[in-house]
């Protein structure tokens, strides 16, 4: 982490910092998302610009809202065919997409206008406990019932495989001999709201220009 925090102010020393807008895909409760909106809230380079979610009860878009971040309800066609989403992504001039608690696939035309600008997190120290089907609380239940003795979290930018991309960051957390899956996800979660927001940023910072930028 630290040669990468060097790296990125080296960036952007030599680069001149670009301003840049994220969009936040989520699915679910929306803790992560909160709090990466009020991590970046008064950033003047860096904004949250806009929340989507493919369920339209999801609380992040209530968390969103009241944080006065805009939202939006995708539905499952739209996620599929994606031009619809590239459209909006574009419109909002949307540089690098998180993933909090995102539950769906990323249609392949996602990946390839945002070639290592998509990052997820997942709450096991990948490739443990990761893949289709694994997700939220399932993995805390799979790392107690494995008897693993730590867990943690894995930040990677995203490809077309489940929890399979390149990984940029891990945290570690121990996993005690009488902890239920509330225990993990509880230590889990404090990893995940102290690291994720930092990454992201530190992501950005090292962010290279596109021609976009260029022009
Ligand atoms: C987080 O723990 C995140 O790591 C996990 O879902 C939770 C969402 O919580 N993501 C996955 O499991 C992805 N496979 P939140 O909605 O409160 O941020």
């Amino acid at each position: 982490m630290r040669f990468f925090a060097q790296f990125s102010r080296f960036c952007a020393q030599i680069g001149g910092f670009m301003s840049r807008n994220i969009a936040i895909f989520a699915s679910g409760n929306g803790t992560n998302a909160e709090n990466i909106i009020k991590y970046f809230s008064g950033n003047k380079d860096i904004k949250v610009k806009i929340v989507m979610a493919n369920k339209t009860d999801a609380f992040v878009l209530e968390r969103a809202h009241r944080l006065g971040i805009p939202t939006l309800y995708i539905n499952r066609e739209q996620w599929a065919d994606a031009t619809h989403i590239l459209t909006l992504l574009h419109e909002q001039q949307i540089d690098f997409i998180v993933l909090a608690g995102f539950l769906a696939r990323i249609p392949d035309a996602l990946l390839h206008a945002y070639p290592n600008r998509i990052v997820n997190i997942h709450p096991s120290l990948l490739p443990k406990f990761g893949g289709k089907g694994m997700y939220g609380n399932k993995v805390h239940e799979a790392v107690v019932a494995a008897g693993e003795t730590e867990s943690g979290i894995t930040i990677h930018y995203l490809n077309e495989h489940y929890d399979e991309g390149q990984i940029i960051a891990q945290y570690r957390c121990p996993v005690m001999p009488n902890d239920t899956p509330q225990d993990v996800a509880t230590r889990v979660h404090a990893l995940e709201y102290e690291y994720y927001p930092k990454v992201i940023e530190q992501l950005l910072i090292a962010l290279p220009a596109t021609d976009e930028d260029k022009a």
